[in-house]
């Protein structure tokens, strides 16, 4: 435990609310010396709360002492706001990596390793899916430069576990590598909605001819399945059957639609 009077910096490595929402009671709290966040997140923040001239903008690559502690900032644009930046503590091998490597799970174990491996996967996937996979593109630069920096002892996302073994580390970053790959899964993956059962029947015929080809098959009802659900399922799905509309299946097939 800190006692609140004691901190003299605050880091805002990401201006979205979850992680922001609390900043200006905490500011006004704590009176820290200084806020640091990136260029565009004191942009964000002054927009958000008026907070700009009590923030102090750092540059990518920028170092600070705090107290003798080096910390260094690198930006994580648009991964997945454009203020994003991790912080990086060199001495201690941490990295505050804000939503990166991160989960929506919440538990009484503080540590990835304390956790089964399958609900890790499975949570961090669920999160991937729903927050980076569009800027996997992006992914890759910074999990190298990760790399370069080594030493890294712990990964500390704001969601989520730590992880702080280096076999942990590498599983994430392992996880991170292949769904930024964004290569096309075994599984088809079939999403539909549908008023009077014709689009179901449609997506039952493509799901029985994919499996009777042996190809795995995943059938999603919007009806039944979380969009969130959906978005997770990408992962591991054949891209060029996901982007087929069924109603358009369903016109050449003569079917009524929808
Ligand atoms: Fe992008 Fe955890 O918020």
């Amino acid at each position: 435990m800190v006692d609140p009077k004691e901190i003299t910096v605050i880091v805002s490595n990401h201006a979205e609310m979850d992680h922001t929402g609390c900043l200006v009671d905490v500011i006004d709290l704590v009176k820290p010396d200084k806020v640091y966040a990136s260029v565009k997140g004191v942009e964000a923040l002054d927009r958000h709360f008026g907070l700009g001239s009590r923030l102090t903008a750092v540059r990518d690559g920028e170092t600070i002492g705090l107290e003798s502690v080096p910390m260094t900032f690198i930006e994580t644009r648009m991964l997945h706001w454009p203020d994003s930046m991790v912080s990086w503590l060199p001495g201690d091998g941490l990295l505050f990596s804000q939503d990166a490597f991160g989960m929506h799970l919440a538990t009484y174990e503080r540590f990835a390793d304390q956790i089964d491996i399958d609900i890790l996967r499975e949570e961090a996937g669920k999160y991937y899916a729903n927050i980076l996979l569009p800027y996997s593109t992006l992914i890759r630069a910074p999990s190298k430069s990760s790399e370069k920096r080594g030493n890294t002892h712990y990964h500390r996302s704001d969601h989520g576990p730590i992880w702080r073994t280096p076999d942990d580390i590498g599983t994430i970053m392992g996880w991170y590598g292949e769904w930024s790959a964004q290569k096309p899964g075994p599984t088809v993956l079939i999403v539909y909605d549908t008023m009077w059962q014709s689009t179901a029947l449609m997506a039952r015929a493509i799901a029985d001819g994919a499996f009777s080809a042996g190809v795995g098959v995943r059938v999603l009802p919007l009806t039944a399945a979380h969009r969130s659900d959906v978005a997770t399922e990408l992962l591991g799905a054949e891209r060029s059957w996901s982007a087929v509309p069924l109603s358009t299946m369903g016109f050449f097939l003569g079917l009524p639609t929808p």
